[in-house]
């Protein structure tokens, strides 16, 4: 079976006030009843998919394994002792699965994104199996509906082995938004953010790109304890690691990328506004979440954590309101939030 890996370790800044340090958007029902970290277990609980790893920082281990056991999942939480960005959390976990078997095919999948279609989405994981099995690194692509900035772009090149599978020409992250324009015009797909991969091909290629990296890695899982069932990498080792996405690390450098188009609706629910696109919406195109009522307003998001929140005669504005904070933005400039939390971080 393919090993899911889990990457819990974001930190979802631009959904502030709701996402916080404390509690990230992953582990927070953002749309429907169950957090996205939730959703995405419950996506590869099937024969087809082995018993999950999932990686997470010091802080959210105990959230991880809860949250897994509500839906009744089994899943090994490893922690890591700080923040490394993707990369190093990707190679953690392809090393702890190899350790287990030399052969195992690794699903890496971001918990903070929602994907609708879970038939179409087991059908692209079995689509890119065999390119896997065979040393691609899959990512799935997504048809781009904008020029997004936030995003990697992936120019398909010619087949490899049937199923739709492509090599992948060119994998460009983060774009300025110029290129992305032309990216989107000449055909480029967006990368989802999840790969599938054989646990030592990606560690080979990590050993070629980033060296420090794949050392750093190795050594936090050779010396990795267990502590009360959670999986706990040596802090050492680990903080050798530089600070890198599986994006800029591998995806951009590999000449073993493959991509499969993703047949399925995806967000990866980054910004107010990237919730909006894809929360279900009233006749007046509003995402209401919680105790909120809107008046003449229309393609506005108000949400309220407990407190009545209501909107009049708002349009594209997005409003949210928490126990101890309200935040109102412009749909428009969802992204700055960003900003703002930087902003209200150095504020006393
Ligand atoms: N465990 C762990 N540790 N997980 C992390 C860490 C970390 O230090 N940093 C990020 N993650 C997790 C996030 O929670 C998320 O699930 C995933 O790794 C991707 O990280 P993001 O920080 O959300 O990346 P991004 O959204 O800027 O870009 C990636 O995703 C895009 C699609 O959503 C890239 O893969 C892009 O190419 C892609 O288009
Ligand atoms: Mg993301």
């Amino acid at each position: 079976p393919i090993i899911p890996v889990l990457l819990a370790g974001g930190a979802g800044t631009r959904l502030w006030p709701v996402s916080r340090d404390a509690l990230p958007k992953q582990f927070l029902p953002l749309v429907g009843e169950r957090s996205t970290y939730q959703e995405t277990l419950l996506r590869v609980k099937d024969p087809m998919f082995g018993p999950p790893i999932v990686v997470t920082g010091p802080h959210f281990h105990f959230f991880a394994q809860r949250q897994a056991e509500e839906i009744g999942v089994d899943a090994t939480v490893v922690i890591e002792p700080m923040r490394r960005d993707s990369g190093p959390a990707i190679a953690a976990a392809a090393a702890i699965a190899r350790a287990r078997d030399p052969e195992a095919i690794v699903l890496a999948l971001a918990a903070d994104h929602i994907i609708l279609d879970l038939e179409a989405f087991r059908a692209t994981c079995d689509h890119g199996r065999d390119a896997a099995e065979n040393g691609s690194i899959v990512t799935f692509g997504i048809k781009p509906a904008e020029p997004r900035t936030s995003y990697g772009y992936i120019l398909p090149g010619d087949s490899v082995g049937g199923n739709g599978v492509k090599r992948v020409e060119r994998f460009v992250e983060k774009p300025d938004a110029a290129t992305a324009a032309r990216y989107v015009m000449d055909g480029y797909l967006w990368n989802s953010g999840n790969f599938l991969f054989r646990a030592d091909v990606l560690l080979d290629e990590l050993a070629r790109f980033v060296p420090d990296m794949h050392a750093a890695v190795e050594g936090a899982v050779a010396h990795a304890t267990t502590d009360l069932g959670f999986l706990r990498l040596d802090p050492d080792s680990f903080a050798r690691a530089p600070q890198k996405s599986i994006d800029y690390a591998v995806m951009e450098k590999t000449d073993r990328a493959a991509v499969v188009a993703g047949d399925f609706r995806w967000s990866d629910v980054g910004s107010w506004d990237a919730l909006f696109d894809i929360a279900p919406r009233d006749d007046e195109g509003n995402v209401l979440q919680g105790p909120v009522v809107a008046m003449d307003s229309r393609n506005c998001v108000v949400h309220s954590d407990g407190r009545l929140t209501a909107a009049v005669g708002l349009e594209d504005m997005v409003v949210v309101s928490t126990s101890d904070a309200v935040m109102v933005v412009p749909r428009a400039r969802s992204q700055d939030v960003r900003d703002l939390v930087a902003k209200l971080k150095t504020r006393n």
